[in-house]
C-alpha cells in the first residue's frame, strides 16, 4: 500500500518535472513553400517570446544575422535554384535554449521535354502482339510529385508515381505494356506528367503532355458472318454473293468455282455450284462457302395459281350440280 503510494507520487512528480512541451516560440508565414525553380521567395518567421537573446535564418542562400530586438525576421531569395536548400529559422531564448523551425521547401522544375515512343519497334502494330510504349520525361523535379498518366484518345489507362525522394532533376522513362486489338486501329496514345505540388503548388496542377502517338493495327481478315451460306437462285437471275471481309491491310479477295474450271469463266453469281472465297492479306486468310442452288422455273407463285383455279372450278361444278339436282326434284319450282 504504502509501496504502491510512493510509485504514484514518484509518476506524479515525473510528469511534473518532465520538460513540458511547449508550442514552438517560433511560426512561420507561410508554413511551407513550393517555388519554382529560379523565382523568388520570401518567408516570415515569427516570435512569440516577449524577450530573447536575438533570432535569425540559416541557409546557405538568404540567411540573415543574429538579429536583436525583433520579433520577425524574413528570409528572401530573388533567384532561388539551390535545390537542397533547407532554411531554419532560430532563436536564442534567454534560458539558453535554442529552438529550430525548418521550413520546408518544394522546389519544382517542369519538364524539358514529355514524348512517347514505341520501344524497340517502328511501323504498324500487329493485332494480338505485345508492345512497350514508353514515356520519356525529361529533367523534371522533384520526383515524388510527379504523376504520369497514360491515356488512349481521353481514355485513362494507367497511373505511375514514384517514392523517390531526390529533389534534383532527373528523366525517367515509364513503360506501358500494351496488346493492341483491331480497335486500337486508328487510335491515338498519349503520356501526360502532371506536378502535383499540393495545396501550396499551382492550381490546377502544372500538365506536361506527349504529341499523340497514331497507331496503325494489322488485323486478319474476318467476316461478320463466318458461316458458309446457302442460297437459292433461278438460272439467268442475278445474283451476288458477298465476300468482304474486315482486315488490315484491306484484304485480297480469290474465288474458286466448281464450275470455273474450264476456259469459259462464267461470273459466278449467275450459275449454282459451290463458290469458295478466300480473303487474304499480310496478317492471314480466311475463306468462306457460298452453295447456289437452283430453283424449278415453275416457282411456287405458279404452283399456288394452278392449286388455286382447280379448286375454283370445283366449287363452280357442286353448285350447278346442286342447282341441277334441286331442279330435277321439285320440278314445279323455277329458277
Ligand atoms: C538564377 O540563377 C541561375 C543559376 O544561378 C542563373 O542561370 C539564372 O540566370 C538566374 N536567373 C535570374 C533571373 O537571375
Ligand atoms: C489516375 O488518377 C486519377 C486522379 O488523378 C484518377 O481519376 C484515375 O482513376 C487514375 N487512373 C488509373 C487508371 O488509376
Ligand atoms: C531514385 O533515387 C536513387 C537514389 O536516391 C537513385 O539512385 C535512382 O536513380 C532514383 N531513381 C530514379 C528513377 O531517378
Ligand atoms: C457486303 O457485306 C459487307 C459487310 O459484311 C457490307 O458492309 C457491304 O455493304 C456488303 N456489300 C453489298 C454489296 O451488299
Amino acid at each position: 500500500m504504502v509501496k504502491g503510494l510512493f510509485e504514484f507520487l514518484t509518476l506524479c512528480v515525473l510528469v511534473f518535472t518532465g520538460r513540458p512541451t511547449h508550442a514552438s516560440p517560433l511560426e512561420l508565414n507561410p508554413p511551407r513553400v513550393v517555388v519554382r525553380y529560379g523565382d523568388s521567395v520570401s518567408v516570415n518567421c515569427r516570435t512569440s517570446a516577449t524577450d530573447h537573446g536575438g533570432m535569425g535564418w540559416e541557409a546557405t542562400f538568404g540567411g540573415t544575422g543574429l538579429e536583436q530586438d525583433v520579433n520577425i525576421v524574413t528570409w528572401t531569395v530573388d533567384n532561388l535554384t539551390d535545390w537542397t536548400i533547407e532554411p531554419k529559422c532560430y532563436i536564442n531564448l534567454i534560458d539558453g535554449e535554442q529552438p529550430v523551425k525548418v521550413l520546408p521547401v518544394i522546389l519544382y522544375k517542369t519538364p524539358d521535354s514529355v514524348s512517347i515512343s514505341v520501344l524497340r519497334h517502328s511501323g504498324p502494330m500487329v493485332e494480338g502482339t505485345e508492345y512497350q510504349l514508353q514515356c520519356d520525361i525529361q529533367n523534371i523535379a522533384p520526383l515524388r510529385n510527379l504523376v504520369v498518366k497514360w491515356y488512349k484518345g481521353n481514355e485513362p489507362l494507367d497511373n505511375v508515381t514514384y517514392s523517390n525522394v531526390s529533389k534534383t532533376p532527373v528523366d525517367v522513362s515509364p513503360t506501358l505494356m500494351i496488346i493492341p486489338s483491331r480497335d486500337d486501329d486508328g487510335a491515338q496514345y498519349r503520356c501526360r506528367a502532371e506536378l502535383d505540388l499540393g495545396p501550396e503548388g499551382p492550381q490546377p496542377p502544372l500538365v506536361m503532355t506527349s504529341e499523340p502517338l497514331d497507331f496503325t493495327v494489322f488485323y486478319p481478315p474476318t467476316f461478320s458472318r463466318p458461316e458458309a451460306e446457302t442460297l437459292d437462285i433461278r438460272v439467268g437471275e442475278e445474283m451476288t454473293l458477298n465476300c468482304t471481309a474486315a482486315g488490315r491491310p484491306t484484304p485480297l479477295y480469290i474465288w474458286q468455282s466448281s464450275h470455273v474450271q474450264d476456259a469459259l469463266f462464267t461470273p459466278p453469281s449467275k450459275l449454282p455450284g459451290t463458290y469458295t472465297c478466300t480473303a487474304s492479306n499480310l496478317i492471314g486468310k480466311i475463306s468462306k462457302t457460298f452453295t447456289v442452288n437452283p430453283k424449278p422455273k415453275g416457282s411456287s407463285r405458279t404452283f399456288y395459281a394452278i392449286i388455286g383455279s382447280v379448286l375454283a372450278l370445283a366449287l363452280a361444278l357442286i353448285v350447278i350440280a346442286y342447282f341441277v339436282y334441286k331442279q330435277r326434284a321439285d320440278p314445279n319450282s323455277t329458277i
